[in-house]
């Protein structure tokens, strides 16, 4: 019989729910407005570029629920990088998933209540939560209010290298969300980690 752990209080799954909804919205949107030379438009440009605001708005909003959630719920405990050794525990796990699990090896850092992420899950969570999420928030806000945005900045325009930063990071946030996914297929059955997502529950192997 499969072990389960509850590991995502209803305040995760909720952010999570929105937050994977809106950054959906925001890429196809993005991309819409990326492309919007093209004869062939999926999403008018004006309606795109509204979305993409609101989505915007609205993620920040989201993103500042699951701040607090860390800050004041044990859930940030998870979030908590530990630097010594880090490099070697991340060598493991990356070994593991392009050699160990396809010999079926143990999994180095099984899932625990007081673990719940591998490390290069956390490492990767953490990059994105605290660094890229709030890059491109923080762009895009400066993107609707260039007014406040330095006219220099490190010698060049300060409106370029924030519009650069902003389609860089959101590329790489989109991409980030494609490995995710992908990694998410690898648990006890190709939808367990999905459902945990959905019923708060992780089934291990
Ligand atoms: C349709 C899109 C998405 C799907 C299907 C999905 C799926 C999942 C699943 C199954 C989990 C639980 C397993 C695990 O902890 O790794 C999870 C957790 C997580 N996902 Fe996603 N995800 C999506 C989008 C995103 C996006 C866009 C982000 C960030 C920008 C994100 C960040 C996270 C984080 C930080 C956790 C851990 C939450 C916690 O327990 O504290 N996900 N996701």
């Amino acid at each position: 019989m499969a072990e389960k752990l509850y590991l995502y209080p209803k305040w995760v799954r909720l952010w999570h729910a929105i937050n994977a909804i809106l950054i959906l919205m925001l890429i196809i949107t993005g991309v819409n407005m990326q492309f919007s030379g093209m004869k062939v438009e999926f999403i008018r440009f004006d309606r795109a570029v509204s979305i993409h605001n609101i989505s915007g708005m609205l993620l920040t909003a989201n993103y500042l629920f699951f701040f607090l959630g860390n800050f004041f719920t044990p859930n940030g405990k998870y979030y908590k990088l530990t630097f010594s050794g880090m490099f070697d525990r991340l060598k493991k796990q990356f070994l593991y998933y392009t050699f160990g699990i396809f010999k079926r090896e143990k999994a180095p850092f099984p899932v625990t209540v007081e673990k719940k992420f591998n490390p290069l899950q956390q490492f990767t969570y953490v990059v994105a939560m605290y660094v890229m999420v709030p890059i491109v928030f923080l762009t895009g806000w400066a993107l609707l209010y260039p007014e406040f945005v330095f006219v220099k900045f490190l010698g060049g325009s300060g409106l370029k290298i924030n519009d650069f930063l902003h389609v860089i990071i959101g590329f790489l946030l989109s991409f980030f969300m494609f490995v995710h996914i992908y990694f998410c297929t690898i648990g006890a059955t190709f939808i367990s980690n999905f459902k945990s997502m959905i019923n708060g529950y992780h089934e291990s192997h």
